[in-house]
């Protein structure tokens, strides 16, 4: 295994909190990731449905997970894949039960193949279906993913029984970061520091972007992450304009600035985090100014990441900031603003999307811009400014882990002026 997974302590307290909030008379079912066909014989690299690894801590696929709910017999089932000789030669060994039960902590483990038979069983005496609901996200045929495709099927064969959503409830549980989640989180958040590292003292003009790429994915992978929590952004001079720019296929020119938005993958979940250095070492006056105006906004946002507080009122007192930064650049003036009738505000030119979302499993994790915020939730700071007529782009990211005293799980990694010059030469 690449990673030091959660012990099964974690995944037994997420199952039980969540049937805590249920009816009884019910059953849970949760169906794993699809693998996704790449071309030939070739399967994309798998990555299991974060809802389902939150509550069992399984990373294989064709697994699921049944719990049944009833007044005399409370159950967990988890099902597994069982693979002959043939499968074994070419791919190796998957879980064997004893496996999948210590990971897990469930402690009744069958083959997939029995799933049928024992869902017939729970459907006798089941009022009440819980399931997960997810986005259909396959191709631009919007193909229903394998939780939406299997309840549907199921829905179809019991019209009777009452299907309700559990996505709210998992929703509340993968908020709150335990204990053992921040362990793997900062493991990842310190492979991303040793990639970035590297980066600062490696990057020189003229090289590719995706040399840059390499060394991230070459510290990421050395270090024991799966990989990139999401696809690197390297982005040169105005490319960095370019708000998902993932081509990274550029020459870095002497005298431009060099965005970067990067994070590892530890044990299934990500860091988050973007920095903008100059190419060459040194920043021009006006990269300067540009650059100073982010990170003074970066660092007043920081004390916003408080209880209480929410991704809407982060966003509209960062805009106003950031508003104020941009006059003081030149970029519009107070009298623009005042004589300005569109639908957005003038500075959403020039910083087009939000400050903040939840990070976690998923590096846009669950969460809405109305989530309350509470002790132990972990959210992206990440204000920005883009000059495309000035081939500008600065965005300053981290991963702040709410409380009282917000804190900056990358307050060590190098964010002044001073400090990414020194880095560098
Ligand atoms: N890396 C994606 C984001 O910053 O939201
Ligand atoms: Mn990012
Ligand atoms: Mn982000």
């Amino acid at each position: 295994m690449r990673y030091k997974s959660i012990s099964n302590k974690f995944f037994i307290n997420n199952r039980k909190m969540l049937i805590n909030k249920l009816k009884h008379n019910s059953v849970v079912l949760l169906f794993s990731s699809d693998e996704y066909h790449r071309n030939g014989d070739q399967f994309f690299p798998y990555r299991q449905n974060s809802d389902l690894y939150h509550l069992c801590g399984i990373n294989q696929e064709q697994s699921i997970l049944m719990l049944n709910l009833f007044d005399n017999a409370k159950e967990e089932f988890l099902f597994i894949k069982h693979i002959d000789n043939l499968q074994r030669i070419w791919h190796g060994e998957k879980l064997n039960k004893e496996q999948a039960s210590e990971i897990s902590g469930v402690k009744r483990i069958e083959w997939i193949e029995e799933f049928e038979t024992a869902l017939l069983k729970s459907m006798e005496k089941a009022k009440t279906i819980y399931y997960i609901e997810s986005p259909n996200l396959i191709s631009f045929d919007n193909l229903p993913t394998s939780n939406t495709r299997r309840i549907n099927a199921i829905r179809n064969d019991f019209p009777e029984k009452e299907f309700v959503s559990i996505n709210d409830f998992i929703t509340e549980q993968r908020l709150i970061k335990s204990e053992e989640e921040l362990v793997q989180i900062k493991t990842a958040v310190d492979i991303t520091k040793k990639a970035y590292h590297k980066l600062l003292q490696e990057t020189e003009p003229n090289m590719l972007e995706y040399e840059v790429e390499a060394m991230i994915t070459y510290e990421f992978i050395r270090n024991g992450a799966e990989g990139h929590a999401y696809s690197p952004i390297v982005a040169s001079g105005k490319n960095a304009c370019i708000l998902h720019y993932t081509e990274n296929d550029k020459i870095m020119k002497d005298g431009d600035l060099l965005l970067l938005d990067f994070g590892a993958e530890y044990g299934n979940y990500a860091a988050d985090c973007s920095r903008t250095i100059p190419i060459n070492g040194k920043f021009t006056d006006r990269q300067r100014e540009c650059y100073n105006a982010v990170l003074d906004v970066f660092n007043r946002a920081k004390s916003l990441y408080v209880p209480g507080n929410n991704i809407d009122i982060i966003n509209e007192k960062v805009g106003q900031w950031m508003q104020e930064k941009m006059i003081e650049l030149g970029l519009f003036t107070q009298e623009d603003i005042d004589n300005h009738t569109g639908e957005n505000a003038l500075y959403k030119k020039y910083f087009m999307h939000g400050t903040a979302h939840f990070i976690g499993l998923d590096v846009h994790d669950v969460g809405s811009k109305q989530t309350t915020f509470k002790e132990g939730m972990l959210l992206s700071c990440e204000p920005a400014i883009y000059i495309e007529e000035e081939g500008i782009g600065v965005r300053i990211e981290t991963d702040i882990l709410v409380g009282e005293e917000p804190i900056d799980l990358m307050s060590d990694f190098p964010v002044s002026i001073d400090e990414i010059e020194a880095a560098m030469n």
